[in-house]
């Protein structure tokens, strides 16, 4: 099938990318030209595992291309594609004028009935409008159908989210466009849940709304383990073998971040209420999200004494392992608010550092080697749980710290181990 995607960015550049591979021809869109020219010249603005050869492969096979006009995608697509960011405004709620912006564009060049899918996370109802805007700002008599099908994949892991999903949700209007639809994602073998437009749209904000919830509850337990001499690794595994509950997302930490649950919860919150429901369990969770960078600062401060011109190393900057993006990342945060209390800080991040630059403070220094971190530092941290950490070299860490105190803010290592190197080791609820 011929298919296009407006907005190249992490969900559509992989999208794309997997649709192609999946044996579709798939011509990707993004409005920012460098970014367009970057990939016809074969380079990949962001890090995931797989997804270069992936290109790679697909552009050499014609299955897969880049432009910067929505006009060329409408023209020569069967179904498009919306995977444009939906950011939050300062109240919480999503800024959609991207997709209305996008939904304009694709009605001003509709040439005959299209597919129009949305993938961006959505409020419910935002189908509707799009349908709406499609209908004031396109021709009179060519039908369309807005459907929407949500996107689950997690960055660091998105090939293979996209290629092997648990579900693929399709949320329509009319039974008109779910044949296309299925014939779309039929080369994934994967099972397929009908839905209405509008529920569609629930199930995005209520899953991730849901893993959000899921992760606040176990950092809680991780406190109460701190506090009572347990340790939250056995508790998760107890807990999470009851099939009921499940072992995934209950790895204690730094609390989540990144582009998507923080937007999305706040989102939640927000639509919940405009539609008269106080999703106040909601709000308790950001309220406990937000407080445990200061809970984690609290326990170095209290090993450094003063954290002024004290040497910390920081390894990670990502919000999470395996990838580049450094939005709403947790680490970011962690060593602004260091800086902010004077001490020297250095950092590392295997793939990270280059779009961390412009959010940390100037004389934030970023290594190209993570033992690099370790030299002359009082304190060295975990902040991203990228699994190469565990392989370092840590008996050499050991001689290279001026004092040997490991804060593990993501349950990286074994505390036995770093116990028997020597240092003084300190992690989440364990
Ligand atoms: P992103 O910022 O990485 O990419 C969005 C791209 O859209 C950018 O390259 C931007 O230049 C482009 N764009 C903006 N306006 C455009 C226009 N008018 N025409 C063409 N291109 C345009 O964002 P993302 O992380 O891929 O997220 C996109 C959507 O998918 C969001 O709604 C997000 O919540 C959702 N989502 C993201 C993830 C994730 O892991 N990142 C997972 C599931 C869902
Ligand atoms: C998340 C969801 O998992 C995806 O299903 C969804 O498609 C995506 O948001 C989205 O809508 O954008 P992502 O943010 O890429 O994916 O990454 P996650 O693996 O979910 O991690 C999110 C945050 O939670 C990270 O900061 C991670 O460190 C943290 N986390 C995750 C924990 O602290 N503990 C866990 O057990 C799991």
């Amino acid at each position: 099938m011929k298919l296009s995607i407006i907005g190249s960015g992490y969900v559509g550049l992989v999208t794309g990318t997997c649709l192609a591979e999946a044996g579709h021809t798939v011509l990707c869109v993004d409005n920012n030209q460098a970014k367009v020219k970057e990939l016809q010249a074969g380079h990949i603005p962001i890090y995931e595992p797989g997804l270069e050869e992936l290109v790679r492969r697909n552009v050499q096979l014609k299955r897969l291309s880049f432009t910067a006009s929505t006009q060329e995608a409408v023209a020569n697509s069967e179904v498009i594609f919306i995977a444009v960011p939906t950011p939050p405004q300062d109240d919480g709620s999503v800024d959609l004028s991207y997709v209305e912006a996008v939904a304009r564009e694709i009605a001003e060049a509709l040439p005959a009935y299209r597919i129009i899918v949305d993938k961006s996370t959505v409020p419910v109802k935002t189908g509707e409008k799009v349908a709406e805007t499609i209908r004031r700002y396109g021709p009179k008599g060519i039908e369309f159908d807005v459907v929407s099908n949500p996107e689950f994949l997690r960055e660091g892991s998105a090939v293979a989210d996209l290629q092997k999903p648990d579900r693929i949700v399709i949320g329509v209007a009319s039974q008109r466009p779910v044949a296309a639809m299925r014939a779309v994602y039929e080369p994934f073998k994967a099972p397929i849940i009908i839905t209405d437009l509008n529920s569609a749209e629930l199930i995005k904000h209520a899953a991730n709304s849901f893993l959000a919830l899921k992760i606040t509850y176990i950092n809680l337990v991780a406190a109460v383990c701190e506090a009572g001499g347990a340790d939250v690794t056995q508790v998760a595994e107890g807990m999470g073998s009851d099939a009921r509950i499940g072992r995934a997302f209950l790895q204690a930490g730094l609390g989540y971040g990144g582009s998507c649950f923080p937007k999305d919860v706040s989102a939640f919150i927000r639509i919940a209420e405009e539609m008269g429901v106080d999703f106040g369990l909601m709000r308790e969770v950001e309220k406990i999200n937000a407080a445990i960078p200061e809970r984690f600062l609290k326990k170095i401060r209290a090993s450094l004494w003063t954290m002024r011109d004290k040497k910390i190393g920081q390894l990670g900057l990502a919000f999470k392992g395996n990838t580049d993006d450094v939005r709403c990342s947790v680490a970011v945060e962690l060593i602004r608010r260091m800086a902010a209390e004077g001490a020297i800080i250095r950092c590392h991040d295997p793939k990270g550092g280059e779009k961390a630059k412009e959010l940390l403070p100037k004389n934030v220094e970023i290594m190209a080697d993570a033992h690099q971190v370790a030299e002359g530092a009082d304190v060295l941290i975990i902040a991203t749980e990228w699994p190469e950490y565990r392989l370092l070299d840590w008996s050499k860490i050991k001689t290279l710290m001026r004092t040997p105190r490991i804060f593990d803010g993501r349950n990286l290592l074994n505390p036995a181990e770093m116990i028997s190197l020597g240092f003084e080791y300190t992690s989440i609820g364990r």
